[in-house]
């Protein structure tokens, strides 16, 4: 029987706390040269509840050192999902929190915090909570600029009503009062709440003067007949006029194919101008089941979005951080051929596999990890069904809920040209399609030692592969370096 510390090795670049709970990402901010993020936390226990902010900020979106909680739950007000905007040093440097405060009367209202010290402590508000609409799921409030016509901005504020499946829009010009503008939604599929949006421009193919907004939602099954498969992260692509938020394609499309991305947000103030969302890679569904080892819940690879013209349409792109493109930009990939004979390789469990291919020359493509646990993972990669299937099976995943085990479909396009890449870390495996078309993110629970990865094809026909395992800094001493080997066969 293998104990929780070894069912869930403790990913090496991904944030996780170092012990208790962690859900959704809060609050996620680039300020003075760092990334911060603060998370759902529990600062005394491995099980949700006492819901604070917990805090961690990274230099290079790899490595995250845990800093002290942030805000901190109180007798009657638990501190739930929210958003941090920093304004600009011109202004006074300061960073702005909001957060719903969950109150033991089980209102749910908006509640504001400050910070000097760049998010080390904070001030709450004397007025909290200084948005309530007197109901009792309002909440995950996520503020963003919008850039008015005449040069200035403002703010604005999108909070859901999630019983009511509604994202209500708010605008401020001083961060502190709140003026109702309209309202989005229903729609979609009943028996789900809506959960932590977000709302993100982003230009068409890169073009300034083609600006399309993509509404973020996080959904989650209720009630008695609640969907097995959980919550998952959608979106929908449309304007917003700085009051409300329209859309042509009144259908919710699933941001990533996998069972475990939710509560997905963005960063303010990125570099650039960039998109950069965090997810918390776990699912309401069986959260509260996976070992915890002390820590129980991580967040995704931060990735990046962008739109880009296909075939007439804005398609979303997600793409993984630039340490990871790095890695492997470093490596020489080698040809690997396949049929009839698998080829197999030994991974640390902490890697990045980058595969190209042809698959009219292949066929269907299958990958295989296997680690010290009873348990496969296995993806099937199939242009001509238009489907790549990843299916997690086994004692070891049964042993988590009666859902873990399970199979996940994402769309294919009929690409000519196939890519994936893989990376695990632990027990996060997030599979990135095609240059980012198409994702899926699914907790796994391989063991703790090293996996076997297998890759098998139907025809012969070569493949380009390279891997790395990336080493934790207390393996290599003070630095951190990275055990490069390109797959030769
Ligand atoms: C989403 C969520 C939010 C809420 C928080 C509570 O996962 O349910 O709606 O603010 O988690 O921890």
């Amino acid at each position: 029987m293998q104990d929780a510390n070894s069912s869930m090795p403790r990913p090496l670049f991904h944030l996780t706390p170092q012990r208790n709970w962690m859900n959704d990402p809060n609050g996620l901010v680039f300020h003075r040269g760092r990334w911060h993020a603060f998370f759902q936390y529990n600062p005394e226990g491995a099980d949700w509840g006492n819901m604070s902010w917990g805090h961690a900020s990274s230099a290079d979106l790899q490595h995250w050192e845990e800093l002290p909680v942030a805000l901190r739950y109180q007798p009657d007000e638990q501190v739930y999902s929210g958003s941090v905007v920093a304004s600009s040093p011109e202004e006074n440097g300061q960073l702005t929190a909001y957060y719903t405060s969950a109150f033991a009367d089980g209102r749910q209202a908006q509640s504001r915090a400050t910070s000097d010290d760049g998010g080390l402590t904070w001030q709450r508000d004397a007025a909290n909570p200084v948005l309530d609409r007197g109901t009792t799921a309002f909440r995950d409030p996520k503020i963003i600029r919008f850039q008015n016509r005449d040069g200035g901005f403002r703010w604005i504020m999108l909070a859901v009503e999630a019983d009511d499946r509604q994202v209500l829009f708010f605008s401020s010009t001083d961060l502190r009062s709140w003026e109702h503008l309209s309202t989005f939604g229903p729609i979609g599929a009943a028996g789900v709440v809506w959960e932590c949006p977000d709302l993100i421009p982003l230009t068409v193919g890169g073009r300034p003067d083609d600006v399309r907004w993509v509404l973020l939602l996080s959904t989650n099954p209720i009630g008695e007949d609640a969907d097995p498969q959980g919550s998952s992260m959608s979106f929908l692509i449309g304007e917003f006029d700085g009051t409300a938020f329209t859309t042509e394609s009144p259908e919710l499309q699933r941001l990533d194919h996998g069972r475990d991305f939710y509560a997905g947000v963005s960063f303010d103030s990125a570099p650039d101008g960039a998109a950069t969302i965090l997810a918390w890679m776990s699912n309401w569904r069986y959260a509260g089941d996976v070992p915890s080892s002390p820590w129980r819940g991580a967040m995704s690879l931060p990735r990046r979005l962008s739109l880009l013209e296909v075939d007439g349409e804005a398609r979303l792109i997600q793409e993984p951080p630039t340490f990871v493109t790095e890695h492997l930009a470093s490596l020489t990939p080698a040809t690997l051929p396949t049929a009839p004979h698998p080829s197999v390789f030994t991974l640390s469990g902490h890697s990045l596999v980058d595969l190209h291919w042809d698959p009219a020359a292949t066929g269907p493509l299958r990958i295989r990890l296997q680690g010290d646990a009873d348990a496969i993972v296995e993806l099937v990669h199939d242009t001509e069904s238009q489907i790549l299937r990843l299916t997690r099976s086994g004692t070891a995943a049964d042993a988590i809920h009666p859902d873990f085990s399970s199979t996940s479909a994402v769309p294919l396009a009929a690409n000519r040209k196939a890519q994936l890449l893989l990376s695990l870390d632990g027990p996060l495996l997030e599979v990135f399609i095609d240059g980012g078309q198409a994702t899926t993110s699914n907790l796994v629970v391989l063991g703790s030692g090293t996996v076997s990865l297998t890759v098998e094809t139907e025809r012969h026909s070569s493949i380009t592969m390279a891997t790395v395992d990336l080493r934790s800094p207390a393996e290599t001493g003070t630095t951190v370096t990275e055990d490069l080997h390109p797959a030769l066969v």
